[in-house]
């Protein structure tokens, strides 16, 4: 197997040219013959219909949609193969300081030992169908609010219609701005459970300090399992249950990657913005990144005084403190990048001679014209409340006690609608998850940790301009003497004293009242909701109303720019199902330096220093000083492939995707991105942007040699 990994490498080496690098996340339902070309020469051997076609048995139908990460099927039994972060919320959800499977990992050997993945779904696609025409015939000539709610109305018939006696979850998205609807079809598995995840030592080897970075030493790879019904239909976690049988599923190879080898990617990826205006980049850049930078550092940092108080809060905030480290690092490399390239300035020079050029023609005028002021003139009537938005929004968000009531609140407001005229989010197909979020909250929930977020949003509004506070905050402050933060330590004192949302029995009696019975509850959190409620519908209004008017001159930007630049056009991320490829390659990020595309394990064991996140296991130590790689060598060298780089097209959303050769075989999973990828959310440049993957004989030894996860290593197809 070395050997023959080797001559490939030599192979492809040699003949090789420039490195490619390729832009794009294609739909599959949209393959065209000139990328269908250009993967076979970079090394495709599987045709078309073996990687997707309506109905057929392509790969494509391996992937699985984990919500918010992507995963594959790489065993006849549901055996699902994601990454260690994706995987995290249920690892910390299951963890205690008895069981703490963040730190020291988990393995079933059997079924009976795995354990549930709270709040994990997972989706196979059925079918892609664009619904298009139906969508636009009711928005058309709408604006506004009245647009935005005649498009969600009449995804909620295409949704209602397409689910009905069927056994199958719909979603509709809008691609291009809002130039074309498609609707996914899912079958999915509700009962989701925990097969194996390494020790963070693993998993996360060099955290949040590696984390974005390359070269990189992470074995960010778990694996999870979903079932069904006895009769193959989709049920709710139950002893029940039998392993969910996948039509497809990947072999894992043994022979792993070498330098210049063909790649590509199926999953989900959730959203990118390369066809957005400058006003748009401006928003973000000179705003929405800054702001959250200092917000979640400011978070962090409250954690981490928790944590640094009682140890035994950190396994609570883990799921948080994961989140944050992971998001601010995103945004501080967004800004690095933006300010680097100068996208902002380079925005505003294509619009300008993209004005020209729509302006050279009186028809493309007639057409075109309006798009870019129209956006600004949107960006400028939004921004008014944004600073007021971004606190209302991550209060409800982060402060759990008001998101619980939020919810409870809002439920005895929507249960009393028709089920089609409520908001998609409480409508009866989403009630059974609603109900769960609010269960799960025990499994993630410090008191201390809560207060001291709500007290951090309540003083950030009081140092907004007037017209930006939070007008019920301020209402319920007035009962309170002493400086802003002595009334504010009180008013949370009382409203944690006076609330009974802490206990999920408490909360699960509430979700099932009346909102008289509610009322008369005189719970203080869902009084303080209740305050604060018509702010909340202020904002989804000024959100319905610039999401309604976007929706209708994006695409309008979007068609013009495509008519103007020609060529191949690929739509933004949406969290629909997508393809990208590329090679194996490396970058030089800057002048002199060079990166390879392949990490070792040598490399992890140069970077331990004993202390997290650098702190490898003694036994990876051992197995690495006696060479005992077994057959997990790279044919290239003595030691164990850890991470790899290639030149695919990915974002947030793909990770846990399978990471596959030109074989049909998994070589990995793709985990990451490097630092200078986290840009190209907005702006691909082929030099720089790499994706960063987990190779598959790192996953097979940690398996085989450090876990002795035989059970589990026999299941698979290895090939
Ligand atoms: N950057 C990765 C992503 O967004 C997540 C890595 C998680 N690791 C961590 N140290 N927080 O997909």
């Amino acid at each position: 197997m070395k050997y023959r990994a080797l001559i490939a490498f030599l192979a492809i080496s040699l003949l090789s040219t420039a490195a490619p690098a390729e832009e794009g996340m294609w739909q599959l339902d949209k393959f065209d013959a000139e990328l269908f070309a250009r993967m076979q020469e970079l090394g495709l051997e599987l045709s078309q219909e073996e990687i997707y076609s309506p109905g057929g048995e392509g790969i494509a139908y391996a992937i699985v949609n984990l919500g918010g990460g992507t995963g594959s099927f790489v065993s006849p039994y549901g055996l699902i193969l994601t990454n260690h972060h994706v995987a995290f919320g249920a690892l910390q959800r299951a963890s205690s300081e008895e069981n703490n499977y963040i730190e020291d990992g988990f393995y079933a050997d059997r079924s009976e030992r795995e354990i549930q993945a709270h709040g994990y779904e997972a989706r196979v696609l059925i079918s892609i169908e664009d619904v298009s025409d139906r969508v636009l015939k009711k928005a058309k000539g709408k604006k506004g609010v009245k647009r935005y709610e005649a498009i969600e109305d009449v995804i909620k018939e295409i949704t209602a219609e397409a689910e009905e006696g069927r056994d199958v979850r719909v979603s509709v998205a809008s691609f291009f701005g809002g130039m074309q609807y498609k609707m996914s079809t899912y079958f999915t598995c509700k009962d989701v459970r925990i097969v194996y995840a390494p020790p963070r030592s693993i998993g996360n080897y060099g955290g949040d300090i590696d984390n974005w970075m390359w070269p990189r030493h992470t074995g960010d790879f778990s694996f999870l399992r979903a079932y069904v019904a006895l009769d193959g239909s989709s049920a709710e976690y139950s002893e029940d249950n039998v392993p969910y049988e996948p039509a497809v599923h990947l072999p894992m190879s043994l022979e792993g990657v070498g330098k210049d080898d063909f790649t590509m990617i199926i999953g989900f990826p959730g959203q990118t913005m390369r066809y957005r205006s400058s006003y748009s980049t401006d928003w973000s850049l000179n705003w929405r990144f800054p702001g959250r930078v200092k917000m979640f550092g400011d978070l962090l940092d409250i954690m981490n005084k928790a944590v640094e108080k009682d140890p035994g809060v950190r396994i609570k905030t883990a799921r948080f403190d994961a989140m944050l480290n992971n998001s601010m690092k995103n945004y501080e490399g967004q800004l690095e990048g933006f300010r680097k390239a100068g996208l902002l300035e380079q925005k505003i020079a294509e619009e300008k001679e993209f004005t020209e050029w729509v302006n050279a023609d009186k028809k493309r005028r007639k057409k075109y014209g309006n798009a870019l002021p129209a956006i600004e003139k949107l960006y400028e009537e939004y921004s008014v409340h944004r600073d007021k938005q971004v606190i209302m929004r991550f209060a409800g968000f982060m402060n759990q006690m008001l998101g619980a009531s939020g919810t409870i609140y809002r439920w005895t407001e929507e249960k009393a609608k028709k089920d089609m005229d409520r908001e998609p989010a409480f409508m009866d197909r989403s009630i059974p998850r609603v109900k769960q979020r609010l269960e799960m909250i025990d499994m993630g929930y410090d008191e201390g940790v809560d207060r001291q977020f709500l007290r951090y949003f309540m003083l950030a509004s009081l140092d907004l301009p007037e017209i930006q506070r939070v007008r019920a905050f301020n209402e319920m402050l007035t009962g309170y003497s002493g400086t802003d933060e002595e009334k504010v330590d009180a008013l949370i004192d009382d409203l944690y004293t006076g609330t009974k949302l802490d206990d999920v029995d408490e909360r699960m009696r509430m979700f099932d009242l009346t909102r008289e019975e509610l009322m008369k509850e005189g719970d203080t959190f869902i009084d303080f909701y209740a305050k604060v409620y018509p702010e909340f519908k202020e904002m989804e209004d000024r959100d319905e109303e610039f999401g309604g008017n976007i929706s209708a001159v994006r695409p309008l930007l979007i068609g013009g720019m495509k008519e103007w630049k020609g060529g191949a056009f690929y739509p933004d991320a949406n969290g629909t199902i997508r393809l990208t490829y590329g090679t194996v390659t490396g970058y030089s990020p800057r002048d002199a330096v060079n990166y390879s595309c392949i990490t070792r394990l040598g490399g992890a064991i140069e970077k331990n220093t004993g202390e997290e996140p650098f702190d490898c296991p003694e036994k990876l130590i051992k197995l690495w000083e006696k060479k005992d790689f077994g057959k997990y060598e790279h044919g290239c060298f003595v030691d164990v492939p850890i991470a790899f780089l290639s030149t695919t097209d990915i974002t947030g959303g793909n990770s846990g995707s399978p990471i596959i050769n030109g074989k049909g075989e998994c070589v990995g999973a793709a985990f990451d991105g490097n630092w200078e990828s986290i840009s190209a959310d907005y702006m691909f440049n082929d030099k720089l942007n790499r994706c960063i993957s987990v190779e598959s004989r790192y996953i097979l030894f940690v398996l085989d040699k450090f876990s002795g996860a035989y059970e589990l290593l026999g299941e698979l197809t290895i090939q």
